[in-house]
């Protein structure tokens, strides 16, 4: 059983035509056994979080009592493209079990929604707000040794308390982009095979071998995607993780969790009344 279907070409030629549907079966029990390995190692082996001091005393007493997190259009972004996310893959995957629907209409229509929301936040992110905060920095990577010493039982200095992100959330959204820009692009193209409201239909615009690889990458990441939305998923509904949840609904963070998971140097919080919460503070 490989992990790609293939059939024969008008020309005679074999070529792929998508990935085997086992795959998404795969990235479910991925998905799973990550959930229950964290969960009970969460549960019954990790100790408590220990951080380096964070010295500026100074700076804490000026903090507001709720700590600006995401703003209003950032939160939009979020929820927009999580329901496109969802519509997408319940339409990619649903028919592949057996429940019937005119499901191609429904997934470029979410396809097309998910497209112009990440255009969207691309430029917002770079203009507006502070986009350097997603990317691994040198401080990261150091304090990631420091903590990988120390679950290794080897002693050496704490690690600080984390920027905006920590370096698992930014390896998290870098694992993201690359899933959701291979569907988006290969998406796009797959648009062409079928009717849609934005380019009349033109299955002859490329080989049949190149319409078999774009179709085999898009079912890659797509179910990539399905293991990714389950992490994140997971990780929202934590109890521990709640008050970072709420913050992209409400758009803000107490100054206790604040204080406690991050480094007030690494992650800046201007103290401006007039901008109240602003964008990528
Ligand atoms: C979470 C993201 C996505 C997932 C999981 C996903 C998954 C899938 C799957 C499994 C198929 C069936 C392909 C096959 O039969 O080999 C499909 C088809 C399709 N997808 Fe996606 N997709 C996603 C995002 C997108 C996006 C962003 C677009 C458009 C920009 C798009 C456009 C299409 C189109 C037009 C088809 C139909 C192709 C056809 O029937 O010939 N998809 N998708």
């Amino acid at each position: 059983m490989g992990i790609l279907e293939w059939a024969t070409s008008p020309l005679g030629q074999r070529v792929p035509i998508h990935i085997a549907w086992f795959l998404m079966w795969v990235a479910l029990m991925v998905g799973l056994v990550f959930l229950v390995v964290h969960a009970i190692y969460v549960r019954y082996f990790a100790g408590h979080k220990e951080f380096a001091a964070d010295p500026d005393a100074e700076a804490v007493a000026q903090l507001p009592a709720r700590i600006p997190r995401h703003s209003l259009a950032a939160r939009l972004f979020h929820w927009i493209m999580a329901a496109a996310m969802f519509v997408l893959l319940f339409t990619a995957f649903l028919p592949k079990v057996g429940v019937r629907f005119n499901w191609v209409t429904y997934h470029w229509v979410a396809g097309a929604v998910l497209t112009l929301s990440i255009l969207f936040h691309i430029v917002h992110a770079t203009v507006y707000l502070d986009f350097w905060s997603i990317w691994p920095d040198r401080a990261d990577l150091e304090d990631t040794r420091k903590r990988l010493q120390r679950f290794l039982g080897e002693s050496t200095a704490l690690p600080r308390k984390f920027a905006k992100y920590p370096l698992e959330n930014k390896l998290y959204h870098g694992a993201v982009i690359l899933a959701g820009l291979a569907v988006i692009a290969t998406g796009i193209c797959m648009m062409f095979r079928v009717r849609t409201l934005f380019f009349p239909r033109n299955p002859y615009l490329f080989s049949d071998m190149t319409w078999g690889m774009m179709y085999v990458l898009h079912g890659l990441a797509g179910v990539s995607l399905i293991t990714l939305t389950m992490v994140h998923v997971y990780f929202a509904i934590r109890p521990e993780k709640l008050p970072i949840t709420a913050s992209m609904i409400v758009g803000s963070m107490s100054r206790e969790f604040y204080l406690k998971e991050h480094d007030t140097e690494r992650w800046v919080i201007k103290p401006n009344p007039e901008r109240g919460l602003a964008d990528g503070d």
